[in-house]
């Protein structure tokens, strides 16, 4: 439970709102690089932190990100043309490069965008992981750009799945740090299976090795964010040993979900403004079994064409219950709806465009959501006081070393231990391997 005012701070992101002031600090995932993908190709209308933008890839290949509104009379630079060098502006043809300058002013007399030295508003920009990052704070220098830690290099195998959610940013991470509900809304899609140690990605589903519905939920704060655990009864050696699934949140926006046996699992929620938001689902990893992005968008029921359209709206939404199966349902189904993030979405969404946290009943299973929430309450304060924002100060975890975790291990091993690299547990002391003289008191 918050205070109103707690969760208006936690929430807003537009204007000088201190927690979209706080993102601003960071390297922002603002599209797809696909979006973008070849030069010329037609600009891509954003919005990201409720301020417009437009990403266009010139001719020679350079990405900008710019402000949407034309310099001259704000007219959309996104309905603009990409032409050689630069996007120009339908109105009067003022064309606009990739940094900002204004190359041509045809309406105004020879020499004028020479003499007028206009610079336009235009972010910097980088490519990794799938993903164009902008950055749209006003630090200098810049801050150090890192591949996300999905990513952490440019041949890693990526697939990505994308679609607009009709909420706020907060409500959509809170779902990513919140292993419980996953036993409840997924479970016609995440079954337990005997006789495995950790879990599975069949092509139409995930497995798990426990029926533990009711996780012991652990914290453990880091300079980046925090990691969680959700320690399950497994199915196989209870007495002995734990499921652990390990979830890693890496301020702002990322969260590292824990594994299968065939891909690494990320999800990144981007604030469009304070009542919407882009959600990304990731698989990564260097395997062979990494799905492809076609395979994994079929799986999520999130595929272009058939589940969501060009603006990547979904079929499935509030509008039409998300095509509820209540005959499913009685088949089995447990939701009735098709694809993990929609039934995700359909909760989010349903708690309204900015979830009332003022009264809420919160239990044992919401440890990580409410430190998570203090968590961001106090970094963005700390924020506007004058402090460096989470993970960017010294000294800083490398996002290549955050990993996330799950596995069946015994109970004397400290599950702060797993997933981390030697470098993290030294910044963090209180991670080192503790052996316990027998099995964990829960
Ligand atoms: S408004 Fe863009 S050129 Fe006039
Ligand atoms: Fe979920």
């Amino acid at each position: 439970m918050l205070s109103a005012e707690d969760n208006q701070l936690l929430c807003r992101v537009e204007g000088n709102a201190p927690m979209g002031q706080m993102m601003r600090a960071y390297w922002l995932p603002i599209c797809l690089s696909d979006e973008v993908a070849e030069p010329g190709t037609p600009p891509l209308r954003l919005r990201i932190l409720g301020e417009d933008l437009v990403c266009f890839r010139d001719s020679d290949g350079r990405l900008g990100v710019l402000d949407n509104h034309c310099p001259h009379r704000k007219a959309l630079l996104s309905f603009g043309r990409n032409e050689a060098g630069g996007l120009r502006c339908l109105y009067h043809g003022w064309k606009l490069d990739v940094d900002g300058n204004i190359t041509e002013m045809p309406a105004e007399p020879a020499q004028a965008c020479v003499t007028a030295k206009l610079k336009h508003r235009a972010y910097p920009v980088r490519e990794a992981g799938g993903f164009v990052w902008a950055y749209l704070g006003s630090r200098q220098p810049l801050p150090v750009f890192e591949p996300p830690p999905f990513a952490p290099v440019p041949d890693r195998r990526v697939a990505i799945a994308k679609t607009l959610v009709a909420c706020n940013w907060a409500q959509i991470v809170e779902g990513q740090i919140d292993s419980a509900h996953s036993s409840s809304l997924h479970s016609s899609d995440m079954v337990p299976v005997r006789g495995t140690d950790s879990a599975g990605a069949a092509a139409d589903r995930w497995t798990r090795p426990s029926t533990d519905r009711a996780p012991r939920i652990r914290v453990q704060p880091t300079s980046y964010g925090f990691r969680y655990a959700a320690v399950r009864r497994p199915m196989v050696d209870e007495a002995t040993h734990d499921y652990v699934r390990v979830t890693a949140f890496v301020a702002p926006l990322t969260c590292l979900i824990p594994p299968n046996t065939s891909y690494a699992v990320s999800q990144i929620t981007v604030p469009i403004d304070d009542h919407n938001s882009w959600f990304y689902f990731i698989a990564s990893g260097d395997g062979q079994d990494v799905p492809t992005t076609e395979v994994w968008r079929q799986f999520l029921h999130l595929q272009p064409g058939i589940d969501v359209d060009d603006g990547w709206h979904r079929r499935r939404h509030a509008g039409n219950d998300y095509l509820q199966d209540r005959r499913a349902m009685a088949h089995g189904s447990f939701t009735g709806i098709d694809g993990i993030p929609t039934q995700d979405i359909a909760m989010w969404e349903g708690m309204g465009s900015i979830a009332d946290r003022t009264s809420e009943r919160l239990g044992a299973s919401d440890i990580a959501v409410v430190r998570w929430r203090r968590l961001m309450i106090d970094a963005a304060r700390a924020h506007s006081a004058g402090s460096s924002p989470l993970g960017l100060a010294e000294p800083r975890v490398a996002q290549s070393r955050i990993a996330a975790f799950e596995g069946i291990v015994p109970k004397t091993v400290d599950w702060r231990t797993l997933g981390t690299s030697a470098e993290e547990r030294a910044a963090y002391p209180q991670a080192q391997v503790k052996l316990r003289p027998g099995p964990a008191a829960k």
